[in-house]
């Protein structure tokens, strides 16, 4: 039986300090890579996966990110007078993108606390969860294969990636054993929120790609705080666990993990040279850098 993933839920609500200053008066979620904010591409991936109604969890200093996806009449106004036609459809691609919602996490309680908050608006169906930060470049949208792993599998599916040495320690790890017919499909028996390395039951890390049964809801409501004094999604899914099953994905892509410096330039990279008006000259400045 398929049951339709129809709602992407983002948290977007935290306080990008892994990028100050610039995150100081911007939400991180609106820092390009290229010329696209980083949610962006997050949505389009959704829709691109069939996703309809998309929900943003919001904070304080965050408006930006509402503006971003609404009509900017005044932009368009003076693009339409001055015949920028192109760029005048560019914009309004933006406000034109989504059915959009909007909910405020009033304090920065951790991951799992703000999935909560989307409660109401998902209501009694799965759901995907996506973190703006992590930008996959891939050729079937990360989140479009994790739905049809959840339509095989009728469990929830976080998407994982294989992370070497003491760097796991940044990430929920997955503990469980691949599937025989399809080993990039691991069923869990566990997971820990950024353990030590000595510590950590695999290399497989979670990444930011989550589709996931609404019973979670009911456990989010009962965690405690966990790795970092944070409510932690990864807590939610572990009580999961307990009356249904849950697989890691490990899925066919690249992740950049845009909400950290190093992964920013890594992505600004890649996707510049994929462009067809930027790659070329793009490569060929690359290339006269005498490194
Ligand atoms: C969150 C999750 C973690 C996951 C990571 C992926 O951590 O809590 O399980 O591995 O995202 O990016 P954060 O990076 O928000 O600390």
């Amino acid at each position: 039986m398929k049951t339709k993933v129809r709602k992407a839920v983002f948290p977007a609500a935290g306080f990008g300090t892994r990028f100050l200053p610039a995150t100081k008066a911007i939400p991180k979620e609106m820092l390009a890579v290229v010329d696209k904010p980083i949610i962006q591409y997050g949505v389009e991936e959704a829709l691109a996966a069939g996703c309809e109604e998309i929900i943003i969890i919001t904070a304080r200093g965050k408006s930006a990110i509402e503006d971003h996806f609404d009509i900017s009449y005044e932009l368009e106004a003076s693009l339409e007078k001055r015949g920028k036609t192109e760029l005048l459809e560019l914009s309004r691609k933006v406000s034109n993108m989504a059915n959009l919602s909007y909910v405020r996490q009033k304090e920065a309680k951790g991951l799992g606390h703000a999935v909560l908050m989307a409660k109401d608006l998902v209501g009694d169906e799965p759901f995907a969860v996506i973190l703006p930060d992590d930008v996959i470049d891939a050729t079937t949208p990360c989140v479009k294969q994790m739905i049809d792993v959840f339509d095989e599998v009728q469990g929830s599916v976080l998407a994982t990636m294989v992370v070497e040495g003491p760097g796991i320690s940044a990430y929920g790890v997955l503990d469980g054993s691949p599937l025989s017919n399809n080993p990039r499909i691991i069923e869990a028996r566990g997971m820990v929120e950024k353990p030590k390395f000595e510590d950590a039951p695999s290399k497989n890390a979670i990444i930011g790609r989550y589709i996931l049964t609404p019973k979670i809801f009911e456990l989010l409501e009962n965690i405690t705080p966990g790795a970092g004094g944070e409510l932690q999604l990864t807590d939610g899914i572990k009580g999961l666990l307990k009356t249904e099953r849950v697989y890691g994905y490990n899925f066919e892509g690249i992740r950049h993990d845009a909400g950290d410096k190093f992964g920013m330039l890594k992505a600004t990279v890649d996707f510049a040279l994929k462009r067809d008006d930027l790659g070329p000259p793009f490569r060929e400045y690359l290339k006269s850098l005498s490194l």
